[in-house]
């Protein structure tokens, strides 16, 4: 194990390059981005929960069995799991990171959590002297496998600056925005818009083909105007098409839609409509469709307004 990592910066010591990378959860986003660090030149290892689910990675990552592996051998680890209760337990739980951590590493966690487990996490392993930075993203498993995330930063400036050539492999922007958790509020404010707009486009399109009108026309008229959204224009013709194949499971939005009501609660904010959304989400989880793509809202609309395919 190298100590590549010192407070002269690893950029101008060896190059990023040269870095070990570990990624801890290798779910539909992890995998991706470990298979771009590995097509980008990185050594890369690999940890995952369930170790069933990655064997079909095992040509491509190094699938270690054990989270302690990549604290032993991995310069830097990048974290990538569900949520709150998940980064917890792969940070601070039982055989977690911070159990085999050494001082001085640094983690980049691209998990959307909530900015109060942010900070919790960030305290705890400050005590540890390990660095740890919030890189929320926008964009999904195939932009993360093309290096063409966008990418929000929290926490130490100076490390983020270490570390924003290799974050630049998985975006092609990379936005500093302050400190511990402020990355995450943005990035919950950007998936509050992304779930309306599918929800609103949904409704849209289920009213429309409750009169038998062809739900493509409403796409075709939206998509020449200055209200067309890359999703109209790239799910839309899949949702009409009912094509939910999931880039990012609609369980995890309805999650997003939780973590901003726990955000609304701790501080206070009034958000009446990401409520109404997170009913709208979870209706569409009891109903089944958890593991379909976000847009699969459509379907649940259409469902419970009993509107034939
Ligand atoms: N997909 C997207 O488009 C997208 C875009 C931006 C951000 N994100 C965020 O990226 C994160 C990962 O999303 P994803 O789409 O990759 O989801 P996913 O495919 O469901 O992967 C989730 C990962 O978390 C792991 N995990 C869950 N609970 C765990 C626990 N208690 N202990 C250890 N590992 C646990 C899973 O391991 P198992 O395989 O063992 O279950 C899996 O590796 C989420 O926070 C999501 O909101 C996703």
């Amino acid at each position: 194990m190298s100590d590549k990592l010192n407070s002269q910066g690893v950029k101008d010591i060896i190059g990023v390059l040269t870095l070990k990378l570990g990624f801890i959860g290798l779910g539909m986003m992890g995998s991706s981005l470990a298979i771009r660090a590995v097509q980008s030149g990185y050594d890369v290892l690999g940890y995952n929960r369930t170790r069933s689910k990655v064997e079909g990675l095992r040509d491509r990552i190094e699938v270690v069995p054990a989270i302690s592996d990549i604290c032993d051998e991995a310069d830097v680890i990048l974290v990538s799991v569900t949520d709150d209760d998940a980064d917890y337990e792969v940070t601070l739980g039982n055989h977690g990171i911070s159990d085999y951590i050494r001082p001085n590493r640094v983690i980049l966690d691209f998990s959307t959590i909530t900015p109060m487990m942010s900070k919790l996490l960030n305290e705890k392993l400050k005590r540890k002297g390990v660095y740890r930075l919030e890189v929320p993203v926008l964009g999904g498993p195939q932009k993360a496998m093309r290096g063409e995330l966008i990418a929000m930063v929290g926490g130490d400036r100076d490390k983020y600056e270490e570390m924003a050539d290799l974050i630049r492999t998985f975006a092609y922007r990379t936005f500093y925005i302050g400190g511990i958790g402020d990355a995450l509020f943005i990035k919950l404010a950007l998936n509050l818009l992304i779930a309306g707009y599918a929800e609103l486009l949904s409704e849209g399109l289920a009213m429309i083909k409750k009169q038998n009108i062809d739900p493509r026309l409403l796409l075709n008229v939206l998509n020449v105007s200055g209200y067309k959204t890359e999703l109209s224009e790239t799910k839309g013709p899949k949702m009409v098409s009912g094509n939910y194949e999931p880039t990012f499971y609609l369980k995890h939005m309805k999650k997003d839609l939780g973590l901003l009501q726990r955000v609304a609660n701790e501080y206070s904010v009034y958000l009446p409509v990401s409520g109404a959304l997170w009913s709208t989400y979870t209706g569409a989880v009891s109903m089944g469709l958890s593991d379909e793509d976000f847009s699969a809202v459509l379907e649940y609309l259409q469902k419970v307004n009993r509107i034939s395919k």
